[in-house]
């Protein structure tokens, strides 16, 4: 009988009880793909007697994950503590040191220090696996890193946070407000009580950051990620994007130009029918272009106990058989550096979404200022009154009650980002809007 493989699971909440449920449930299967036993030798967690719904008397406990990491008894360290500092850092740091193979789920901590962490796991010849940091149970690391290596990769996109994706859902199908979908969201255990990470697009971002050194073969670069959040959709949006044909997704994209390559996580809207359309609720969904396989579209549980866990299992397994690759495909040292394409010369259509005060002349310079910038418009839409009446006067009239703001929703042909944030400066500046407009790029995926 080969040895066993020891490992040491350091943060026991949702995905290290997933994983210890996972061991229960399907170990002989485990044991037999990967051709030795594997077991579960040491634990560490913040809080030892909370109850989990599990025995952890046949694991040795440790208080401190850095001591267990450096531990004789365990040849992998899984790591399920969480954040880009302090104990998770630490904790890695030691193990890869000690010439421990480290499986992870933390996109904060490689988005920040995934180089350094790969270089060093390279250094102690040893893995550092993290499938299950991008999109939970999906298994794109994978994918990208060993599937899909015969092609040039172009461009990698996806809803990469279920938070973000359960409250524009809710938004669109029961018709809730902003604030609303995001309660439903934190009262289903979606969306934590501090959701800014999540609904700041900064999640989602880091997940963006790893896809993209998979796909380019460059370092990993979340600072230079182009990010806006869904607070500022608003029901309207939704409304006016289903006439239209679309439906809004907060979208991860990465894609190579000219000029470098764009990092951006933003609300989209997409063409209803498109596969990233149809992706609703808490789904994940990630689609990578290769040039000779076309596109690769991977739909599924972007987070949860079990779907995580599935990957961190996945990830053991690897370990277990001796498969072990450079964690960002090429070696460490021969990832390029990242080049960054600057997201005003990002080209696309444009959903502009303006509170027009009720005012002669107001429409007429809003379209003066758009064809200063030579933005051609596809379409132009007034929803009506957003209260009050319509105001006869002349254009110079102070603001009054009288003014009512109305939305005006602009559709732009092809153009560049530049000239539409030029565009609507100049109309900001003409003060004929009640409030700062709302731009929300639309792409035909
Ligand atoms: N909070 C994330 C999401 C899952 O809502 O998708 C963990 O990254």
């Amino acid at each position: 009988m080969n040895n066993p493989l020891k490992l040491g699971i350091a943060g026991l909440g949702t995905v290290g009880t997933g994983l210890l449920h996972i061991f229960q449930k399907n170990s002989e299967k485990i044991n037999l793909a990967s051709g030795r036993p594997i077991k579960v030798a040491a634990v560490s967690a913040r809080n030892r007697n909370k109850d989990r719904g599990l025995a952890l008397s046949h694991y040795e406990w440790f208080d401190d994950p850095v001591k267990m990491a450096e531990d004789p008894s365990i040849d992998v360290f899984v790591e399920l503590i969480g954040g880009e500092e302090g104990v998770a850092r630490s904790s890695v740091e030691a193990a890869l040191n000690a010439k421990k193979h480290v499986v992870t789920a933390n996109k904060a901590l490689l988005a920040v220090h995934g180089v350094a962490l790969s270089g060093l796991a390279e250094k102690n010849d040893v893995a550092l696996n993290f499938e299950a940091a991008i999109a939970g149970g999906i298994p794109v690391v994978k994918t990208m890193r060993e599937s899909l290596q015969g092609n040039t990769i172009t461009r990698v996109y996806g809803i990469l946070n279920g938070t973000c994706n359960y409250i524009l859902t809710k938004m669109e199908r029961e018709g809730q407000a902003y604030d609303e979908a995001l309660k439903d969201a934190q009262d289903a255990g979606f969306a934590e009580v501090d959701p800014t990470f999540d609904v700041g697009g900064f999640d989602a971002a880091h997940k963006l950051s790893l896809l993209t050194s998979l796909a380019f073969g460059t370092e990993i670069s979340f600072e230079n990620i182009y990010i806006e959040g869904i607070s500022s959709i608003s029901p309207i949006d939704i409304e006016v994007a289903t006439d239209l044909g679309y439906r809004i997704k907060l979208l991860g994209v990465a894609v190579q130009t000219e000029d470098g390559i764009e990092q951006r996580v933003h609300p989209t809207m997409v063409p209803f029918g498109s596969a990233i359309a149809e992706v609703n609720g808490v789904t994940n969904c990630v689609n990578i272009e290769g040039n000779f396989v076309g596109d690769v579209t991977l739909v599924g549980a972007g987070a949860g106990a079990g779907p995580t866990a599935s990957s961190v299992m996945a990830d053991i397994i690897d370990v277990a058989r001796g498969v072990i690759f450079p964690p960002f495909v090429v070696p460490t040292n021969q990832l390029v550096a990242y080049k960054r394409a600057r997201m005003r010369q990002h080209e696309g259509r444009y959903y502009i979404r303006l509170s027009v005060y009720d005012r002669p002349g107001a429409f007429a310079a809003i379209a003066n200022r758009m064809a200063e910038q030579e933005i051609s418009l596809e379409s132009i839409v007034q929803r009506g009154s957003e209260v009050g009446q319509v105001h006869q006067g002349n254009q110079n009239t102070p603001q009054s009650s009288f003014e009512s703001p109305i939305p005006v929703i602009l559709i732009t042909h092809k153009t560049c980002e530049n000239f539409i944030r030029k565009a609507l400066e100049g109309i900001e500046a003409d003060g004929n809007i009640a409030s700062r407009p709302q731009m929300i790029r639309i792409e035909n995926l």
